[in-house]
């Protein structure tokens, strides 16, 4: 199994970390623009295979995609991260022309390859990766809700003061400050729904600060997360090489399902060897539908700009 990680900065090198200390390849390259810059990280990363014990192969490339040749997935990382104050959506001008660049020079080296989007904007960047690679939707995954959900466990876990690996409890929708949509109404703590534990006013406080997670934190860092969304994008390359069949929130190009159709947006997948198997339909309320469909609307606007780039 050989694994592509492009894109060396804290996100990406996080990613391929995780990747190789729970031994999902044994072949793992590392990629990034910067010369000496991936080989740098990738020679760390394997100065700590014998003090962790595992046992892949990380090399690191400036540029050189042939490197990468036979990769069987590939997580997407490039791009500039946010500074404080800047909204995800301010990226698409930068990350755009990145992206498809990436994008192609992978599907010429590995044109099998299952898709990892972890860049931002991050559903805008997986209806690019899709429309502009023409490959079968299946294969291309958008991180985000799967981070964002992890999250949403965090927040309910300090109010309830309870272990996240407890709770169930998903994010759908898109990637964004105001676009994703914490299910708090579905969350359970083991089958046990939260909001049996939480006042409304919680509940309201737990869904914002969820929202701006990933603000939150470039504010305190002064840029983008790493730790988490690293680990997001590992645990769906877990599911993909060990053929888990686990549930996440991924960002899925949707044909009808959840009303909307010529969109990549976050809804529960399952992950698995084929990329994204199947979508899981919920009952979703009036009110959820229609936060949905307003993030749906949001997603499409950035899409447009797309066009103008
Ligand atoms: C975040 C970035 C990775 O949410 O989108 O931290």
């Amino acid at each position: 199994m050989k694994i592509t990680v492009v894109g060396a900065g804290a996100v990406g090198a996080t990613c391929a970390d995780n990747i190789a200390r729970a031994e999902l390849a044994d072949e793992l390259v590392l990629l990034d623009i910067k010369e000496g810059f991936a080989e740098g990280k990738a020679q760390d990363m394997m100065q700590t295979a014998t003090l962790l014990g595992f046992d892949t192969r990380i090399t690191g490339s400036t540029n050189d995609y042939k490197k990468t040749a036979g990769s069987e997935v590939v997580v997407i990382t490039s791009g500039i991260p946010r500074k404080p104050g800047m909204t995800r959506e301010e990226l698409i001008g930068t990350n755009a022309g990145i992206v498809r660049g990436v994008t192609n020079q992978i599907l010429e080296h590995s044109p099998n390859a299952i898709i990892i989007v972890v860049s931002n904007p991050m559903d805008t960047m997986t209806y690019l990766t899709l429309t502009s690679s023409g490959l079968p939707k299946n294969r291309i995954i958008g991180m985000g809700g799967t981070l964002d959900s992890s999250r949403f466990k965090y927040q309910l876990s300090q109010h309830l003061g309870c272990s996240p690996s407890d709770l169930n409890a998903i994010v759908i929708g898109g990637h964004g400050d105001t676009t994703m949509i914490p299910l708090i109404g579905h969350a359970t703590w083991n089958s046990i729904p939260v909001t049996n534990f939480l006042t409304e006013a919680q509940q309201q406080q737990i869904i914002a600060d969820t929202m701006v997670g990933g603000a939150t934190l470039t504010k305190l860092l002064g840029t983008s997360a790493w730790y988490a969304p690293g680990a997001a994008g590992a645990a769906l390359v877990e599911s993909i090489v060990r053929d888990e069949k686990k549930l996440f929130t991924c960002c899925v190009s949707l044909n009808g399902e959840y009303g909307q159709s010529d969109i990549c947006l976050g809804v529960p997948v399952v992950i698995g060897k084929s990329g994204w198997e199947k979508i899981l339909p919920m009952n979703l309320t009036a009110a959820e539908q229609e936060l949905f469909n307003k993030s749906a609307d949001a997603v499409r606007n950035m899409n447009e700009v797309l066009k103008t780039l």
